[in-house]
């Protein structure tokens, strides 16, 4: 069996879960190299799985001409240059939402793609692969509900991770960017169309140390589409009960809720406290099999040279919109686009 040779730079909080999911769980994929520039990391990974080679530095990696693909989870800031030299290196490349930080260095990595068309480009808006979201897709696309109107996605990180939220929110770029994107690229995947109108509005409800980054710890967002269908966005850092992500599509003829209870399993506690389903307590744990099926799919597409359907296109898009967002709430204005 032909085995994909993929080097990771990032071993960060998702970066070592996608390593250990190259390592294992997918088997036409290799994990030949690790990369960060934290070393203790790169050794651990090493040490623990026997990988053959570790780097501190990223262009050293890119000068393995032993890999077939590089995987991108390091900082927001650092996706779109390091797609951009990846590509131009001649490897096949798959990198972490979001596409870039600014629309700017987006556009470069349209240009980097562009000019490397032999070579797979794959973005990680792993939610299209979570088998709930490819069945309502599936659904919808029958016609199940009729014509689908109102997109409504909730993405809220657990109030227990805030220390964590409040170091990274100076890099974050923000709820809409880095929380809400989700949302964003599946109400353009729901709804069919381009977000043509935004407002926006949030605050620090709870934690003032958001506003030095003109970001607020809850944030929700009204969109309108040019197909004339609706979008409403909800994201924050203040769920009590664990990592709530939950979303609602409503057509002329019915209604689909992915998640409405974001519970764990189906295991139901009956108590003192009354009946209770229990949540996921974070996107690892949410989100476990979809990251396996799109990297399963990253190594399909490069064994059978076929396009991956999220493209360069729906990260710059999104990061629009994220950004359109992110001025209508800081400027409390709607936003045309
Ligand atoms: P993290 O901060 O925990 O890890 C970042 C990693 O990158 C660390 O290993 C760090 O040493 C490494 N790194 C930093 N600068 C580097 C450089 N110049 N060269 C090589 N390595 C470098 O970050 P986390 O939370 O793992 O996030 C990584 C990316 O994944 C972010 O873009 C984030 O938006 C995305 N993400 C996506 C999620 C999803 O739902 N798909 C969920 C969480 C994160």
């Amino acid at each position: 069996m032909k085995k994909v040779k993929i080097g990771i730079v990032g071993l960060g909080r998702l970066g070592i879960k996608h390593a250990e999911n190259i390592a294992f769980k997918v088997p036409n994929a290799e994990l030949t190299a690790v990369c960060s520039t934290v070393e203790e990391e790169v050794h651990n990974a090493q040490k623990s799985w026997g990988i053959k080679y570790g780097y501190t530095n990223y262009k050293d990696m890119l000068e393995n001409k032993e890999l077939d693909a590089i995987f991108i989870a390091s900082p927001s800031g650092l996706h779109c240059e390091q797609i951009e030299q990846a590509l131009d290196a001649g490897y096949h490349v798959f990198s972490e939402k979001p596409l870039g930080v600014t629309v700017e260095e987006c556009k470069r990595a349209e240009k980097a793609v562009e000019r490397n068309a032999d070579k797979i480009f794959m973005l990680g808006f792993m939610r299209r692969f979570d088998p709930s979201y490819r069945y309502a897709k599936e659904k919808i696309d029958e016609g199940a509900i009729g014509k689908p109107i109102m997109f409504r996605g909730y993405s809220v990180d657990p109030e227990s991770c805030i220390e964590g939220s409040i170091r990274f929110a100076a890099i974050s770029g923000g709820q809409f960017i880095d929380m809400a994107i989700h949302d964003i690229d599946l109400a353009r995947w729901f709804l069919n169309s381009e977000a043509k109108s935004i407002f926006a509005v949030g605050g620090c409800y709870a934690y003032p140390q958001f506003a030095e980054h003109h970001d607020g710890d809850t944030v929700a967002a009204l969109m309108q589409f040019e197909n004339d269908t609706m979008a409403f966005l909800y994201a924050g850092k203040l769920a009590q009960h664990g990592y709530n992500v939950e979303t609602e599509i409503v057509g002329t003829k019915g209604t689909i809720r992915i998640a409405a209870v974001p519970q764990k399993n189906l295991v139901e506690v009956i108590d003192t406290n009354g009946v209770r389903k229990e949540c996921s307590q974070n996107f690892l744990e949410r989100f476990e099999e979809s990251f396996v099926i799109e990297l399963q799919e990253f190594v399909n597409c490069i064994l059978e040279n076929r396009k991956p359907e999220i493209t360069v296109y729906d990260g710059t898009k999104s990061t629009v919109i994220a950004y359109a967002a992110t001025e209508a709430f800081r400027e409390n204005k709607l936003v045309r686009l």
